[in-house]
């Protein structure tokens, strides 16, 4: 062996290369990010520098995916931007970073899975049955559309309680104004120029319909806080928590991060399913495997038995594989960190893209195929499979999420048959903050199943 090892290339300070002109990215970036991130990555290599609303270092390379999601907590700084505590508001975990983030995850994240998830998964096949309740053999439908109902029935059965019809009413006519509110252009045009005060008309019509939100939100933790460890909500869990100190997490605080769940659980779910309807109608040969699973079961089953079948679980993954609904997720660095060969300053924000890394040949052969095999009898480490993000800010509803798409596609396809009615490779188009099949999947019910 020689005795003289080869110098490491020394670190580069500034930016790796990427594209100039930032209108372009902006537009290519609302308009497809699939697209744009993974040409970028082909154009670029896999250490990139892109300028959407902000400007990121993106990856998709495996072990830099690994560098960044396995960093220590205070290796990255706040996500703080007046924009987003105004939707979110101010007290939101999203926007914390280091260890108050953890001290506020340690209070809510456990309640989404594990056993807080056991009491949860009859609302949820309720919810789907409720949803789809109307359809009669033969007539025509858009998934997206019954998706929503289904997503935002289920959060607000499982996450706040609403369990009565005039209630989740009430909860799902305010969050979809609220949906409407952050949506609107003026809106996010004023929220990205970073307008302070609450004089602009499209920031006070926003306030008064959160503060309708918050006033919900607060009957309802009132009532879980009556109702106790009696009902099975996550809100229940929570009002009943305590940090290490033996405090409660204040009411402010609470409410914020019960309106992000609503707002990151709900077109999570929508986005998703709908993929999932669609591929598995395109590709019946995995809905009939699917279907060998389920049969046994019946539309009936115990739920943990639909939880234990290596088949659903690998649709699920492979869903979430081909079509991750958060394209990359991002970090400020608080401290200055090299990744690959770049010497990055503190302030950098940089980013991990699972659309980049789920498309990974050798990770991945034929990675545009709908193929769920891939996953049965093989585990993909964190670092090359990351719907869900990783790390410290990992998606704290995956487990939640999960359970409900597995529920949700069991429950629908025990009970009936359907045929796709799109043909043809299917587009993606933005609708509010999130990419989906451009159609929103047109299936017909063809009968019982
Ligand atoms: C298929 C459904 C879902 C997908 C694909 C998904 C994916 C993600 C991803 C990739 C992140 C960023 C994680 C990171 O930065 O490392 C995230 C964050 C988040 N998700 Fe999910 N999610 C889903 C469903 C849900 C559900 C059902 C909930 C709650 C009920 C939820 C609540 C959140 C919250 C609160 C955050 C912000 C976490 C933070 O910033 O610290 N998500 N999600």
């Amino acid at each position: 062996m020689s005795e003289v090892a080869a110098a490491e290339p020394a670190a580069i300070a500034g930016l790796p290369p990427g594209p100039r002109l930032r209108p372009v990215q902006l537009f290519r970036y609302i308009r497809d990010p699939y697209a744009m991130l993974r040409r970028y990555a082909r154009d670029y290599g896999n250490l990139f520098t892109v300028q959407t609303a902000r400007v990121c270092v993106m990856t998709g390379r495996p072990d830099l995916v690994r560098r960044i999601i396995s960093a220590p907590i205070d290796q990255y700084g706040s996500r703080y931007e007046p924009g987003a505590a105004r939707v979110f508001g101010k007290r939101a975990f999203t926007l914390v970073s280091g260890r108050p983030l953890r001290r506020e995850r340690r209070l809510i994240v456990p309640h989404f899975q594990g056993e807080a998830l056991n009491g949860l998964g009859g609302m949820i096949r309720e919810a789907t049955l409720d949803a789809f309740a109307n359809l009669q053999p033969g007539e025509t439908f858009v998934v997206r559309g019954r998706a929503l109902d289904v997503a935002l029935d289920v959060i607000l059965r499982t996450v706040l309680g609403a369990d009565t019809p005039e209630r989740r009413a009430a909860f799902r006519d305010a969050v979809q104004a609220l949906t409407r509110g952050y949506g609107n252009p003026s809106f996010l045009l004023l929220a990205a120029l970073q307008i302070k005060g609450d004089w602009p008309p499209p920031f006070r019509r926003f306030n008064a319909i959160r503060r309708r939100l918050e006033d919900l939100l607060q009957e309802a933790m009132d009532r879980a806080r009556a109702e106790g460890l009696s009902k099975a909500a996550i809100l229940n869990r929570v009002v009943a928590a305590r940090y290490e100190d033996g405090t409660p997490m204040p009411d402010e605080a609470i409410r914020d991060n019960m309106i992000t769940t609503l707002i990151a659980g709900h077109e999570t779910s929508v986005v998703s399913l709908s993929w999932a309807m669609y591929w598995l109608h395109r590709e019946r040969r995995c809905l009939e495997l699917l279907l060998d699973e389920l049969r046994p079961l019946g539309p009936d089953a115990d739920l943990s038995a639909w939880m234990r079948l290596p088949y659903l679980d690998a649709v699920v993954k492979e869903v979430l594989r081909l079509w991750p609904v958060v394209t990359d997720i991002n970090r400020v660095l608080a401290k200055p960190m090299q990744l690959g060969r770049y010497e990055l300053p503190a302030g950098t924000t940089i980013a991990a893209s699972s659309a980049i890394l789920h498309y990974d040949e050798e990770l991945y052969p034929e990675p545009d195929a709908f193929r769920p095999e891939r996953f049965i009898g093989r585990r993909f480490g964190p670092h090359e499979y990351i719907a869900f993000g990783g790390g410290e800010r990992m998606c704290p509803g995956s487990h939640l999420a999960v359970f409900e798409l597995k529920i949700v596609l069991a429950t629908l396809l025990t009970r009936y048959r359907y045929s796709l009615l799109d043909e043809g490779t299917m587009a993606v188009r933005r609708v509010g903050g999130a990419m989906m099949p451009a159609t929103g999947v047109r299936l017909r019910l063809d009968g019982p199943a």
